[in-house]
């Protein structure tokens, strides 16, 4: 045998002999493994479990109607699911190093769909997550608000009320289908206003070969029943009479549309500007209603901007990227809030537009997507 044939060889062999491990690994992880059952301990005492092992701690949890914030699904993306584990953990998985810092590292915090339950655990969790429900509910209406976002109007059936701060989110579980073997959860903050409990309305734009929005936009239809946990999240009004300045693109508008209602309803007085950023005008929605607002509201200002150029003629408002528009508009930061909604680039600009203008990052509250 020549030089180069045993090499590739050996290769050949080493790949295939740890191709068939990780095979036997999986076929005894999934039939022959025993896991528990298992005690979990929540909040020292305050709740006890006794749990089947071998699932992850988020997936244990879910199965018990306790339901921690997952925005990526259990991937391993969004950091979401951080839960304390102050006794019983096992080690840190690599899956986990990138998404917790050194400080939580030290405090036992972990990635919860990274831990799989193989023993009694004492975990620490946020009370408010005791009241995150599972719902069913039934499309009402699902109406197209731009050639890529779209409004679903969800009548809440079992339990048939839900209670949740503006600005809070819900996960919707897309069904198995095609290519995707199992439910998804992905997280959308609601649209419609605390006021109506019975309802929850969402804003969805397309992620093109996204999961959850493929199956919104081409599956789902007015009648089907869905699933849905929530609320979820600290994204909300901090309890200040502050001026704001709000930033949102796309369906990052969805949690100011449930906000500045709430307000109106309320008679909440607080100062307000609203930028608002699209790329040409067909990405635009909600204008009218907004400037509707505008006039019930007299310290209600809004500001959408256009940042694209092609069908922008005869455009009179505001054009530029949406932080180009902040800088031009936002005089002076000092004793104002800024609160912000939509993709990860979008936001970290914007924080740091709001930085220089001088709002300090304790001021600064934001729900990135992406
Ligand atoms: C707290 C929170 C609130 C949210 N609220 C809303 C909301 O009100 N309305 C809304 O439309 N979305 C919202 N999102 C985003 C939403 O949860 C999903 O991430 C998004 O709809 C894509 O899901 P998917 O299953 O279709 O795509 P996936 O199958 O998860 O992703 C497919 C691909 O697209 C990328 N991707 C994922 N999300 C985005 C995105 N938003 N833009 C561009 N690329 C992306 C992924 O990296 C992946 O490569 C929110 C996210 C968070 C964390
Ligand atoms: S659910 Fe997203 S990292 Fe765990």
């Amino acid at each position: 045998m020549s030089g180069i044939a045993f090499v590739l060889a050996s290769t050949a062999l080493v790949a295939g002999t740890g191709v068939v491990l990780a095979i036997i690994l999986v076929v005894a992880e999934r039939y022959l493994a025993s896991y528990g059952p298992y005690a979990i301990d929540i909040n020292g005492g305050s709740k006890k479990l006794e749990v089947q092992g071998g699932k992850t701690l988020l997936a244990t949890l879910m199965g018990q109607g306790i339901f921690i914030p997952s925005a990526c699904g259990g991937r391993g993306t969004c950091a979401y699911c951080k839960v304390t584990i102050t006794a019983g953990a096992p080690p840190i998985a690599p899956t986990e190093l990138t998404l917790l810092t050194p400080e939580e590292q030290k405090a036992s915090v972990r990635i919860s769909c990274q831990v799989k339950v193989r023993n009694g655990l004492a975990i620490e969790i946020p009370e408010a997550l005791f009241r995150v429900r599972a719902y069913k509910g039934v499309v009402e209406r699902i109406r197209d608000l731009t050639h890529d976002i779209k409004e679903l109007r969800i009548r809440l059936v079992e339990p048939p009320e839900i209670e949740f701060t503006p600005g809070q989110y819900v996960q919707l579980e897309a069904p198995a289908y095609g290519n995707n073997p199992e439910p998804v959860y992905r997280a959308y903050s609601i649209s419609s206003t605390p006021s109506e409990r019975g309802c929850v309305e969402l804003i969805i734009r397309l992620v093109p070969g996204g999961i959850c929005t493929t199956w919104v936009f081409t599956m789902l239809k007015e009648g089907d029943t869905v699933s849905l946990n929530g609320p979820y999240g600290e994204f909300r009004l901090a309890d200040t009479g502050r001026e704001m300045v709000w930033i949102a693109g796309g369906s990052g508008m969805a949690p100011f549309w449930s906000i500045v209602r709430h307000m109106r309803e309320r008679g909440i007085q607080r100062k307000v500007t609203y930028f608002f950023g699209a790329v040409g005008r067909r990405d635009l929605f909600l204008v009218e209603e907004l400037r509707q607002l505008e006039r019930e509201m007299p310290n209600f200002r809004f500001m959408p901007a256009l940042s694209g150029n092609p069908d922008a003629n005869g455009w009179a408002g505001e054009r530029g990227l949406i932080t180009q528009v902040v800088e031009r508009h936002l005089a002076d930061g000092a004793d104002k809030e800024g609160y912000l909604c939509g993709s990860g680039g979008m936001i970290d600009a914007a924080i740091k537009v709001l930085k220089a203008k001088g709002i300090s990052e304790d001021r600064i509250f934001y729900d990135k997507f992406t």
